[in-house]
């Protein structure tokens, strides 16, 4: 079986990860780094692939079969339509827009040109959140009432040197909850109503520092969850579960979940029970549910392919990209005008 030929568009951060990703997994091949600037040509050397300012030079006979669009948040929706209009399958990186209206209009013309379009929450691929979502939909919680999840961090504050993350719309709603709500709809379902504070009490910017939010899931169930990246703690999905060693892992929690006949401790995975009757006054059980770690990104880059070989269809398509967009655009909404706040671009919709 050939490997299907993968190009990256955009060579920073995140870029280069995929391109490592790319480079390491045998049924993929890096096709091409596509950024206008040094970074880009960079990366090409390193792997010995060409270096295109932009989609459009790339020679007809050269392109991909597959493109990941890691530009910024701002350019998503025009690297992501110039891929579905050459007819190329695209994975773009989270959040699939910077608006609803891009990211439908996006969403809309991959679904008219029946190209695959895939939006890299690239936890969902994470093994230990799908054995999750398994014991939920196997019924060991019972009915799930209501959820907590916390992304509590510090960030230094040299992070703020640079302007974008000063301004309004940098703050941690967009840039990390949209990956835990992601994960929560993921897991829980359908949210369908949201109530929100936010603040910016010690540093002062535009942009949030901490947010609360009350959600509704379509199922009746109810949850909490908090963001702030100026607070020191272990309680978040970046400093639990190792999934990055840029961060010093705890062996703390970010999220509970919690039915009328059991809860789940992620990312532990600790399912607590009542092994005879449910009752406060009985022990309770603690189980550990053993899975098999794999790093998310390669397990979404070998996803990527089967995409395009058409053996498989994306786990996170750009409807679910949009409507996770949707919940967070709610948050922001609600957390500015008070209220209770319905998010647009459900994934039915
Ligand atoms: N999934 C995740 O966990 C995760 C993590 C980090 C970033 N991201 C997302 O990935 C995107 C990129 O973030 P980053 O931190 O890597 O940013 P970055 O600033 O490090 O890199 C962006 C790159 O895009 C290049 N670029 C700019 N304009 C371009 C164009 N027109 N064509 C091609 N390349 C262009 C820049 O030169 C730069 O090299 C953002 O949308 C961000 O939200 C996702």
């Amino acid at each position: 079986m050939a490997p299907v030929t993968i190009a990256v568009m955009g060579a920073g951060l995140i870029g280069r990860r995929h391109a490592a990703h790319i480079a390491a997994e045998p049924s993929v091949r890096l096709a091409a780094i596509i950024d206008p600037a040094p970074a880009g040509r960079e990366v090409a050397a390193e792997y010995g692939v060409p270096c295109y300012p932009d989609f459009a030079s790339i020679p007809a006979g050269q392109r991909p079969d597959g493109g990941i669009v890691a530009t910024p948040n701002q350019l998503h929706v025009e690297n992501g339509l110039e891929l579905v209009a050459a007819g190329i399958p695209a994975l773009v990186e989270k959040p699939i827009a910077d608006s609803i209206d891009g990211a439908r209009r996006l969403v809309e013309a991959a679904e008219r040109a029946a190209v695959p379009l895939l939006v890299g929450h690239h936890r969902r691929h994470n093994p230990m959140i799908r054995k999750a979502r398994e014991v939920i939909e196997s019924g060991r919680l019972g009915r799930v009432l209501t959820l907590s999840g916390q992304f509590w961090i510090m960030k230094p504050d040299d992070y703020f040197d640079v302007s974008w993350r000063r301004e309004e719309g940098a703050g941690p709603i967009l840039v990390n909850l949209i990956h835990d709500i992601d994960l929560l709809r993921y897991l829980c379902g359908e949210i369908v109503e949201v109530q929100a504070f936010s603040s910016n009490a010690v540093r002062g910017n535009p942009a949030e520092e901490t947010a609360v939010a009350l959600l509704r899931f379509e199922s009746g169930a109810l949850g909490t969850v908090s963001a702030s990246d100026s607070v020191v703690a272990p309680w978040s999905w970046e400093m639990t579960t190792g999934e990055n060693p840029a961060y010093p892992q705890q062996d703390q929690g970010c999220y509970q979940i919690g039915g009328t006949h059991g809860s789940l401790a992620i990312p532990q995975l600790e399912w607590w029970s009542n092994p005879d009757k449910r009752s406060w006054w009985e022990p309770l059980r603690r189980e550990r549910i053993p899975f098999v770690p794999e790093d998310p990104l390669r397990a979404q880059i070998r996803h990527f392919g089967k995409v395009i070989r058409g053996e498989e269809t994306p786990l996170v398509s750009g409807r679910e990209g949009l409507a996770t967009l949707g919940v967070i655009d709610a948050v922001k909404r609600a957390a500015r005008a008070g209220g209770l706040v319905r998010p647009s671009g459900l994934a039915a919709g």
